[in-house]
């Protein structure tokens, strides 16, 4: 008798620690499409070369990313980027992914620093690189907030854009005024958090304002923003998987099918 209850014990404890072996085992991010990476060789700070190209796709794609829309910086005083430059990068990657069998779905967009040569560019005749129908991709600078942030956002959405504020949380200015978070929401401004702020990969204060984002619901989109290889394995680490996986939760995010 004895015997049966301790084989019964036995089985219960097997039991609980599968399960939270399963538990702790996540290998994969909780979204399938990254809308914002640098993954396009040599055309502005992220891969400088198709090898580190294949690289990070490969990663990305072991983390359960299937389609990526890769968004290389247009900023007016460092990467002039143009539909042009962004495209043969991206048919590059394309056809080294075909070569190497990564059967990853890439496409190209542009991450919009909103400067004097955005609002030019705006203005022209000439649309904006979107990630999907009207959807298009900002950033700020670090060092000070846009001054005429509202004009910009007005201009935008009266263009029929969907404009995205990338990784909102990592502009220092915003870290004394949350509130503010809400206020580029009120703009039109959909919120892009990028997981590695979730990590403390940026600091404290970065981390400390991604988590607001996401525990205050305020988070629409999720981005990577990966650069480099640091990026990727900070990416990959189990423990970071974990964090990821506890702040999205069951929510789907990146599904564009919805806009
Ligand atoms: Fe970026």
């Amino acid at each position: 008798m004895i015997s049966v209850f301790y084989v019964i014990f036995l089985q219960e404890m097997f039991s609980f620690f599968s399960k939270k072996n399963k538990e702790a085992a996540i290998t994969q991010l909780p979204f399938q499409t990254d809308i914002h990476s640098h993954i396009l060789p040599g055309i502005d700070d992220g891969s400088p070369d198709i090898e580190t190209s294949l690289k990070l796709v490969r990663g990305i794609y072991n983390l359960g990313i299937t389609k990526t829309v890769a968004t290389p910086h247009v900023i007016a005083d460092m990467f002039r980027n143009t539909p042009e430059t962004i495209n043969s990068a991206l048919q590059l990657l394309k056809a080294a992914c075909k070569k190497e069998k990564i059967p990853i779905e890439i496409t190209a967009a542009a991450e919009y620093m909103l400067d004097d040569y955005f609002i030019k560019l705006l203005r022209s005749d000439k649309p904006l690189l979107t990630i999907h129908k009207n959807i298009i991709l900002t950033e700020q600078s670090y060092a000070t907030p846009t001054s005429n942030l509202n004009e910009i956002s007005f201009e935008l959405v009266t263009a029929g854009y969907f404009p995205i504020m990338a990784h909102p949380e990592r502009y220092p200015f915003y870290h004394n005024n949350y509130d503010a978070y809400s206020h580029l929401k009120d703009m039109g401004f959909l919120l892009q958090v990028n997981m590695l702020s979730l990590t403390g990969y940026y600091g404290k204060p970065v981390a400390k304002a991604a988590r607001f984002i996401f525990d205050n619901d305020l988070a629409d989109l999720v981005g990577t923003d990966m650069h480099h290889e640091r990026h990727l394995q900070t990416l990959q680490h189990p423990g970071n998987l974990d964090i990821f996986s506890k702040y999205l939760g069951k929510r789907i995010y990146n599904d564009l099918s919805g806009f």
